[in-house]
């Protein structure tokens, strides 16, 4: 027995030597690295102020725009990077190969400061790829509002690029038309975007009503992302980064409520829905999955902001503090 003791005991003290002889290599101002990595600790993570790490994989059609615009402005200021990754023919998932090679790019591509990427593609789960995750973030809507603002999107455009020709420009049927005459457009299967982008890049999370991949949307929005917000509050949503990240978001809430031309983007005229049409969807199994997430992430979102906001939007600041600290 006491001699297992004394093994455990010299190959502790080798262990410290090797520890301490590897202080005394690295420069002062890694000082507070190193006392993570001591005791114990992951080595530097993306949280450091440094070299955080934010991925908004936005969801198209649920006010990204604007909110992106808000990290454009505030980039110079608040010293990080803004990077759109466009990901081709606006497909949402990425090649196995592209997935990896994203992967390792984003987490070894020392930009030197805290970065924010940006784009239209599904979860992706870098743990898989050997690489550490960035933060994510990102904002869903109301799944048939999200639906209707795309169909009139695609039709009169949108403030933000009034001039710009779409794809359907001059076509006049309305929602409403479009669902009573069962027009492969306005099918329900086509309201499975938020679901599927959560789920991430496995085949049965882009199959319309899959249970399964509703389940794994819930998982990886609780397990993966630090902050889910909605479209309906986007302020609420701008206050809470701003409160959590602030050396990325300080000056966002009040910039948000200048409300300056990139903030605002409206898709032009938009008709209120008919009651049947509304029906139409409820009674589809696809808009109750889609449904389900919206009202699951809204609770969340709810909670998360009565916790950290006062009811004027302004931080509630750290509400805990360390105490009995032995030995003295
Ligand atoms: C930032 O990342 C680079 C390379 O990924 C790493 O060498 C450096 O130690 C990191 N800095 C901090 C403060 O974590
Ligand atoms: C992404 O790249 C394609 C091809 O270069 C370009 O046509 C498209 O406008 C880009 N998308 C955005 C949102 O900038
Ligand atoms: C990441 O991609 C960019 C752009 O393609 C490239 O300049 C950079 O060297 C890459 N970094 C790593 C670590 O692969
Ligand atoms: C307009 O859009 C509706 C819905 O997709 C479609 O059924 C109709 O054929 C379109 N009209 C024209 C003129 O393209
Ligand atoms: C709802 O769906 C069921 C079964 O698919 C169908 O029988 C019923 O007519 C639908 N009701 C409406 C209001 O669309």
């Amino acid at each position: 027995m006491a001699k297992y003791r004394v093994l455990a005991l010299v190959t502790y003290l080798m262990d410290l030597e090797k520890k301490i002889a590897f202080t005394k290599d690295i420069s002062q101002q890694d000082s507070s690295r190193l006392s993570t990595e001591i005791n114990g600790a992951s080595p530097p993570s993306r949280f450091s102020s440094q070299n955080l790490t934010l991925f908004y994989n936005r969801v198209p059609k649920t006010g990204s725009t604007s909110f992106v615009g808000l990290a454009y402005d505030l980039c110079s200021k608040n010293k990080f990077k803004v990077l759109h990754v466009n990901v081709s023919k606006n497909a949402h998932t990425m090649s196995l190969s592209d997935q990896l090679r994203f992967a390792r790019n984003l987490s070894h591509w020392d930009l030197k400061q805290p970065s924010f990427y940006h784009g239209h593609v599904a979860y992706l789960d870098f743990a898989k790829f050997g690489s550490l995750s960035p933060l994510f973030i990102n904002l869903i809507r109301q799944p048939l509002d999200r639906m209707v603002s795309y169909y009139y999107f695609l039709r009169y455009g949108d403030d933000f690029r009034p001039h710009l020709i779409r794809k359907k420009q001059g076509n006049k049927t309305s929602f409403d038309d479009c669902v009573k005459d069962g027009q492969a457009e306005c099918d329900p299967n086509n309201l499975w975007l938020q679901v599927p982008f959560f789920c991430g890049h496995h085949a049965d999370c882009w199959t319309p009503g899959n249970t399964w991949a509703l389940e794994q949307a819930k998982n990886n929005l609780v397990k993966s992302y630090l902050l889910v917000g909605v479209t309906e509050q986007m302020e609420e949503f701008v206050a809470v980064l701003e409160a959590t990240i602030p050396n990325l978001f300080k000056g966002a809430l009040k910039l948000y409520r200048q409300g300056s031309k990139s903030h605002l983007r409206k898709t032009n005229r938009k008709l209120p829905l008919k009651a049947e049409t509304i029906a139409h969807f409820r009674n589809s199994t696809v808009w109750q999955l889609e449904n389900e997430f919206y009202e699951f992430a809204l609770r969340q979102f709810e909670y998360v902001k009565s916790r950290t906001l006062k009811p004027d939007l302004s931080d509630k600041g750290q509400q805990f503090f360390y105490e009995k600290i032995r030995p003295k």
